[in-house]
């Protein structure tokens, strides 16, 4: 059967990594972390310390850094111009910076650019939040991944671990607020495609909405 390019998008916290992730490794399709691409371009404006709301310094700087994601164990490892950055991407203090960073038009364009080249050979399973509606408008299956903001906001919690200083109710706060700077923004803003076919994930296993995505895909191919 043919290989088929899959999107999944949805708010912060649905589960999409983890569910992207499963989905590639059953179909044997190569996962892309879209999310982790713009965090590690984050890492980069807040190191060289550039103002997220400089469209063009930032857009340089973008240019020059070389993404490259590799499958990694557990999750995939970003490299960024040679060296591994993965375990420098999921601090609070890149969730809350971004948002302000993935709304700049020239870091979109870039990023999206090198999306479409990562997804060419088809039997990609890319997730973010413009997959489906501006990345890969073809993507023969279209998922829009969510789950009520309590679900998504304890998952997180977890994720970050009990040493991180924020309440689960701080958490749940700002993951809104990056949702609605996600939905909100200019250019290709967080939104369900109109041929994107929806998860609710709340209160279902990881393992259901896996199956759910595989048997959809292979219908298709
Ligand atoms: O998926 P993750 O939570 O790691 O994404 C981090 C942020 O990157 C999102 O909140 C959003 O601002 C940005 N993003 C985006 N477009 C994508 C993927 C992520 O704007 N396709």
């Amino acid at each position: 059967s043919n290989r088929i390019n899959i999107a999944i998008d949805g708010p912060a916290g649905a589960g999409k990594s983890t569910v992207a992730r499963m989905v590639a490794r059953a179909l044997q399709y190569v996962y892309v972390d879209t999310g982790a691409m713009y965090r590690a371009v984050t890492l980069k404006v807040l190191e060289s310390g550039l103002s997220t709301d400089d469209n063009a310094s930032v857009g340089r700087l973008a240019n020059e850094l070389d993404i490259v994601l590799l499958p990694g164990a557990h999750s995939q490892e970003v490299h960024v111009n040679g060296v591994d950055v993965s375990s420098r991407l999921r601090s609070l203090e890149i969730n809350r910076n971004v948002s302000y960073v993935a709304r700049l038009e020239s870091v979109r364009n870039r990023m999206a650019e090198l999306q479409r080249r990562m997804a060419q050979v088809k039997g990609v399973v890319m997730d973010g939040r413009d997959i489906g509606t501006h990345v890969l408008p073809n993507a023969e299956l279209k998922v829009f991944l969510t789950a009520s903001s309590r679900e998504r906001a304890t998952r997180r919690y977890r994720e970050i671990g009990s040493d991180a200083d924020i309440t689960l109710e701080q958490l749940e706060k700002e993951i809104s607020e990056r949702d609605r700077l996600d939905q909100e923004r200019e250019i290709a803003p967080l939104l369900q495609a109109s041929d994107a076919r929806l998860i609710d994930s709340t209160g279902r296993t990881v393992d259901e909405v896996v199956e759910e995505i595989v048997q959809w895909g292979l219908a298709i191919a």
